[in-house]
């Protein structure tokens, strides 16, 4: 898939540079052609001699060449390229990118770049989990950039957590997905639940669970970019849509997001049902505040929800495709195969709690798809995104 296409790779200030050697031997052996763009910092790190003998083309670093006044146009750089990959982006890049500050010949050719743009973070946990990097994060991902999210490890302070960047064999990946996935899902309709739903008590308490949304999210961002058209009907979450492609419902209660989910479905090609819906709604909800002082003990009544993935497995007629998750915590495959029969699921997608770093409250994953042929297939750890890849392309194998 990276067969002559051209990339620019721009590299910037920080220890992970010497990850891009490999990340160039990679895409050359490919057979894509590399430019390299790298920030002044950059060169502290790696030497332009090796990027240059690995990507077979000298690199640029300036403006202009003092040697000899030779002008590096950004311009067209931007519209040779069929993608831009920054890797590593340090903090620094990252919010020079997110404000148009364009003081470097990376920054001026990443402004004039028409192909999409993958970045690449790295840094120290403190600098990642910083608001300031996070909103520039995002407003990256407003552009319309692919964000490969850092992964958990040991740092260059010696401090353990998220900022280590992604490793090569995983970004070419994401490129080679990208370029395969392109248009494999366009004018295909997709349906996604995300999120918790809250089920009121009176009007300042509900029920609800802590479901983040984050997964349900990331797999509405993957079909949009491989040119799906997107619905999502997100309980109450704290998170952005960013793809163009993706038209957002907000709902809130279990009720809701079925009235929605059966309106909408029958336009849909394919469902996924990630939300994480509350089974039980009290029967009451009172229309005042419950007063500890005037009520004393109480006992909520409570009544079960419309199981929205089983209506639609029922509705759904012989081109549409219906996948759901299950979130078990003993015989966890038997149970999720149960779910996927009675549910009447294409495939469905197993999460155990009790695998470290999967589930709720986590931006990693553990899954294993079980599909109605009775195939398994387990996946390693990844990122949510990466998940959200892995669960995709299942879909997309039984949709085109
Ligand atoms: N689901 C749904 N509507 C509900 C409950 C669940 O759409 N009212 C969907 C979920 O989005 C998920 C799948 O059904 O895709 C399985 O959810 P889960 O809570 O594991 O299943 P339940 O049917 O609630 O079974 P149990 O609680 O007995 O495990």
């Amino acid at each position: 898939m990276l067969k002559d296409k051209n990339i620019i790779l721009g590299i910037t200030g920080s220890i992970a540079a010497y990850k891009a050697a490999y990340i160039i031997r990679a895409l050359v052996k490919k057979g894509a052609k590399v430019q390299v763009v790298i920030t002044p910092a950059g060169k502290e790190f790696i030497t332009p001699l090796t990027l240059s003998t690995l990507s077979r083309n000298p690199v640029i670093s300036e403006f202009f060449s003092n040697r000899d006044g030779t002008w590096n146009s950004h311009v067209d750089l931007g519209l040779w390229s069929d993608a831009m990959l920054i890797a590593p982006a340090t903090a620094a890049t990252i919010g020079k990118m997110a404000n148009g500050i364009a003081d470097n010949m990376l920054i001026t050719t990443y402004l004039s770049c028409k192909a999409p743009v993958f970045v690449a973070p790295a840094m120290d946990l403190d600098m990642f989990a910083h608001p300031t990097t996070q909103e520039n994060l995002d407003r990256l991902r407003s552009f319309g950039n692919h964000i490969i999210e850092p992964s958990e490890g040991e740092l260059a302070s010696h401090l353990i957590g998220k900022g280590r960047m992604e490793e090569p064999d995983v970004i070419i990946q994401r490129l080679e997905d990208f370029f395969v996935g392109q248009q494999e899902l366009s004018k295909k309709k997709v349906l996604i639940t995300a999120g918790p739903t809250y089920e009121k008590i009176d009007p300042v308490r509900f029920i609800g669970n802590y479901s983040s949304g984050k997964m349900g999210f990331a797999l509405a961002e993957v079909c949009a970019q491989k040119g799906a058209e997107v619905t999502l009907i997100a309980g109450p979450v704290s998170l952005s849509v960013h793809h163009p492609n993706i038209r957002r419902i907000d709902v809130e209660s279990a009720e809701e997001m079925y009235q929605q989910a059966v309106k909408l479905f029958p336009e849909t090609d394919a469902a996924i049902l990630c939300a994480a819906v509350a089974d039980y709604r009290p029967q009451e909800q009172a229309e005042e505040k419950i007063k500890r002082e005037a009520t004393g003990e109480i006992a909520l009544h409570l009544v079960p929800n419309k199981d929205i993935a089983a209506a639609l497995g029922k509705m759904k007629k012989k081109n549409q495709i219906v996948a759901g998750f299950a979130l078990e915590t003993q015989d966890a495959v038997a149970h999720a195969q149960e779910k996927l029969q009675r549910k009447n699921f294409d495939f469905i997608v197993l999460n155990t709690l009790t695998d470290e770093g999967a589930g709720f409250k986590h931006d990693t994953n553990k899954v294993t798809i079980i599909d109605k042929q009775g195939i398994i297939k387990d996946y390693p750890l990844k990122q949510k995104q990466t998940v959200a890849l892995d669960i995709v392309n299942k879909l997309t194998e039984l949709l085109v």
